[in-house]
């Protein structure tokens, strides 16, 4: 089933037009990649999806984009509602400066969840209440992010203190605890060593059964091994889009056959 439907997108920035009507739909509850070579407007596509787009000045949008049906670029839509919905990690973390637990505590609080409001959760973890309460939704969170064994016995250092894998898995954890249904993640792990971008990848393989995924990879063997479907731009067009085994299998397009074979880059 698509969880998003993307129909004719098109994004300038002043005259610099970025994307031309890009049409696709994307499917739920799966791991979406999208490539392709640098500015071709990966990351606009991406920022679209949660509306981040409108934080530029001089930026126009046209064209729609529903999730679960309902069009996002609506006048009336709650954008901060959506962007509850479609959580963003950024390439790089930003931790709030305070205690690692006090950052996974931060945006239940702020949105007014506990841990009733947790969809993924055992019954165990549902009893807690208050305090209790936000021990159990901080430890959830931190699991879910694949991050829980490294920090549970200093849980009110300093976000600051944590290595940078271990601050962009408290990120995971930070956009995780205000329950989205979708993830866009930006090159999440391009500035992470390749032991942490293992443990990033992992979680997003496990996290997948729950949420859809969509992140922007310049790696083209991080695609192959992450990803059920790919969506690959090139010069702001859509060139070609499909699940992965039949997109590197049996890629349609000459310029998706040039970019696999790396004669493009
Ligand atoms: N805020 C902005 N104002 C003006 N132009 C922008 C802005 N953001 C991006 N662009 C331009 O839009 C085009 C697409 O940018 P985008 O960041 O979406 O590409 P990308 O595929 O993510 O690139 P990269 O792989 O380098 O991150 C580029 O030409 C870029 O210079
Ligand atoms: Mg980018």
């Amino acid at each position: 089933m698509s969880k998003i439907k993307i129909k004719k997108l098109s994004v300038s920035y002043g005259n610099h037009q970025v994307l031309n009507e890009v049409s696709l739909d994307i499917p739920e509850r799966q791991i979406i990649a999208v490539i392709g070579p640098s500015g071709c407007g990966k990351t606009t596509l991406l920022k679209s999806m949660n509306r981040l787009l409108d934080l530029n000045e001089d930026v126009a949008v046209s064209g729609d984009i529903a999730i679960d049906g309902e069009n996002i670029y609506r006048p009336d839509i709650d954008v901060n509602a959506l962007r509850k919905r479609v959580g963003f990690l950024p390439q790089r973390p930003y931790p709030l400066p305070m205690s690692i637990f006090d950052n996974v505590a931060f945006g239940p609080k702020i949105h007014g969840l506990d841990v009733s409001s947790l969809s993924v959760v055992s019954n165990k973890e549902r009893e807690g209440k208050g305090n209790k309460g936000t021990q159990r939704l901080v430890e959830h969170y931190l699991r879910l992010a694949g991050l829980w064994e490294e920090v549970k016995d200093r849980l009110n250092a300093p976000a600051a203190k944590l290595s940078i894998g271990q601050q962009q898995r408290l990120a995971l954890a930070r956009v995780l605890s205000i329950e989205p249904e979708i993830i866009l993640a930006d090159e999440p792990t391009s500035a992470l060593d390749p032991i942490s971008a293992k443990l990033v990848e992992t979680q997003f393989k496990i996290l997948k059964e729950n949420y859809t995924i969509i992140f922007v990879t310049h790696i083209l063997r991080q695609a192959r091994r992450l990803a059920d479907y790919i969506i690959f731009l090139y010069m702001g067009d859509l060139i070609e889009h499909g699940p992965a085994v039949r997109f590197f299998g049996e890629p349609c397009d000459e310029k998706t056959k040039a970019y696999i074979s790396g004669e493009i880059s």
